[in-house]
């Protein structure tokens, strides 16, 4: 039995990495994206917030407020002449600086990476709630903490999953597989049937935004 499992999980661990290169945010570009995180850290999160939602420290000193970068409409050719040359020149807020003079040609693509990296993100985390209100919450609820309205019915009680101290890999492969290919309870179901592999992708993107929030 143990070394059937065993042998299972080997086959399925290459089929689970190619589905991950199909996530759209995972693109090839991450060390560019860890770069444009740190720019981002050191001169924007004051303004617009470390979740890129407009609600910065200092937001509240500015109106118009910072943009929610992660919902902006504006296209990227857009994002980089307002970073360029700041909210004035272009007929919008002069409390938007300018950072022509002060970042390189790389760090502003590297900022705009991790700007269209993060939004991509939040869309899929937006996505992933949608699933997780679908799928979910009768037996982990609607706070995750699994305290659904069937969770009274079974032993073990539904994972409370934003405490969870599984990794992404394991919550894949559980919520793919079910509980029991795993030697876990028979009712937390498998779902690699019924759910797309991108809206397994999102349904993780959207526990380890939740799982990071408990932080
Ligand atoms: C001192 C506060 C402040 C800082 C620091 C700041 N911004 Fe802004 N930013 C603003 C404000 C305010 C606006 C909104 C301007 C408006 O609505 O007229 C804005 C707007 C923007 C927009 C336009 C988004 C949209 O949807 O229209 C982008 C893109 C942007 N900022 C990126 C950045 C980046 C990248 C950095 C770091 C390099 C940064 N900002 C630093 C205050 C700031
Ligand atoms: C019919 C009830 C039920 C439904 C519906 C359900 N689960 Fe579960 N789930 C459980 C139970 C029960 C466990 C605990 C299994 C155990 O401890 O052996 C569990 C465990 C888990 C775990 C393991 C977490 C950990 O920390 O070990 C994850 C992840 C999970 N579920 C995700 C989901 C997702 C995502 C969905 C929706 C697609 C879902 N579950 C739907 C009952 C359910």
């Amino acid at each position: 039995m143990r070394y059937q499992i065993a042998l299972a999980l080997s086959l399925l661990w290459p089929a689970m990495s190619a589905n991950a290169d199909e996530v759209p945010y995972k693109e090839t570009n991450s060390a560019s994206v860890a770069r444009g995180a740190t720019v981002y850290g050191s001169y924007c999160a004051l303004c617009h917030g470390s979740a890129l939602d407009g609600k910065g420290r200092a937001a509240r000193l500015y109106s118009p407020p910072p943009a929610n970068l992660v919902a902006s409409e504006k296209n990227r050719e857009y994002k980089e002449l307002i970073v360029r040359r700041g909210g004035a020149a272009i007929g919008r807020s002069e409390f938007m600086p300018p950072w022509d003079e002060e970042l390189t040609d790389e760090q502003i693509t590297d900022l705009l990476n991790y700007v269209e990296t993060a939004s991509l993100r939040a869309e899929s985390v937006t996505q992933g709630e949608t699933v997780y209100n679908t799928y979910c919450t009768l037996c982990h609820g609607p706070e995750a903490d699994g305290k659904g309205r069937a969770a009274k019915m079974y032993t073990p009680a539904p994972a409370n999953l934003v405490t969870s101290d599984k990794n992404r890999e394991y919550k894949e492969l559980i919520v793919r597989r079910g509980g029991a290919a795993l030697g876990r309870s028979e009712f937390m179901p498998p779902w690699g049937e019924e759910l797309s592999d991108s809206q397994i992708g999102n349904l993780l993107d959207y526990l380890d935004a939740i799982a990071a929030e408990g932080d």
